[in-house]
């Protein structure tokens, strides 16, 4: 059964298409309500209206929150302020056929020079994951490939010090990145999850201990007809970056220069997040027509506000 649920055949990708159609005019439609003072509620509201007007529902329980750092954030009570960062990740099911998407943008239609320079780290390490989803590739290097590009940004930006490579290796990037790049994606939103490891790990592979990697739900070599989420994104989480189990190494060493990260506390979370075909050519973006690029955000954000 696991065998046949990993590797989608065409109709079960038409079905996965039609769900992402929902899910793109849900998106489109968050961006354009957006303002200041409205509540996480209403954009909730709206976009999954647009799902069930397309004879979808919600294919888990929405996040749609401007507290990102929050992962799977289920408060939908806030006020959007107008220098905040609005994260959405919403997607609708079609006859039991789930799409995950994520986007963040901002409430006021325009990102912050910090909120910017972060959300640009995010995007690349997204668009240079979704380009690794090739058959033959282990999806577990694309979860590093990931935490490495995202490295080199918060290196760049003195949020981190040391080698990008290194930092990798010993989890660094966790303390911003805490959770796994992605999972696979069908019937269910994190499909076959309830069966445990047999299903997200190839025979032999085991999850890794490490703070961070451990969350990845998925490692096996990709197929043609797999559907998997390409999902990084950054994070400032105090229960992390305060946790002397967690972060203590990190600061007590000079890694982790919070001094540097107090520059981005208009950040609180990002993320970026994608359904990618594997296909015997190149990878194929389920979810490409959903604004993600800065320009393209910025001018969806507001269009439809009074
Ligand atoms: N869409 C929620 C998640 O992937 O965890
Ligand atoms: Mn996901």
């Amino acid at each position: 059964m696991i065998g046949l649920r990993l590797r989608h055949d065409p109709g079960a990708v038409e079905m996965i298409r039609s769900a992402v159609a929902a899910t793109t005019a849900a998106h489109r439609v968050g961006m354009a309500i957006t303002k200041p003072g409205l509540l996480e509620h209403d954009i909730r509201a709206a976009m999954e209206r647009e799902l069930l007007a397309r004879g979808c529902e919600p294919a888990y329980g929405s996040i749609v929150t401007v507290h990102g750092e929050v992962l799977h954030n289920t408060d939908y009570h806030h006020r959007l302020g107008p220098s905040d960062l609005l994260l959405a990740d919403l997607g609708g099911e079609h006859r039991g056929w789930a799409s995950d998407v994520t986007r963040t943008w901002p409430v006021q239609g325009r990102f912050s020079a910090t909120q910017r320079a972060l959300y640009d780290i995010v995007l690349q390490a997204e668009k240079e994951a979704c380009a690794k989803v090739k058959p033959g590739v282990r999806y577990r290097d694309i979860h590093l490939h990931a935490s490495l590009v995202l490295t080199r940004g918060l290196v760049d930006e003195g949020i981190l010090r040391g080698d990008p490579e290194g930092l990798v290796e010993r989890g660094a990037h966790a303390l911003l990145f805490p959770h796994g790049v992605g999972h696979i994606l069908g019937l269910d939103v994190h499909d076959m999850e309830d069966l445990g490891d047999r299903a997200g790990y190839a025979q032999g592979r085991t999850r890794s201990d490490q703070f961070g990697l451990g969350f990845l739900r998925l490692d096996r070599d990709l197929e043609p007809g797999m559907v998997v989420t390409i999902e990084p994104g950054i994070y400032l989480v105090p229960a992390i970056l305060e946790s002397e189990r967690i972060a203590g190494p990190f600061l007590a060493d000079g890694t982790l220069n919070k001094e540097a990260l107090a520059r981005f506390a208009d950040v609180r979370g990002i993320r970026i997040e994608d359904d990618v075909l594997c296909t015997d050519a190149e990878p194929e973006i389920l979810t490409a027509a959903i604004p993600k690029e800065i320009a393209d955000v910025e001018a969806a954000v507001g269009t439809a506000a009074s």
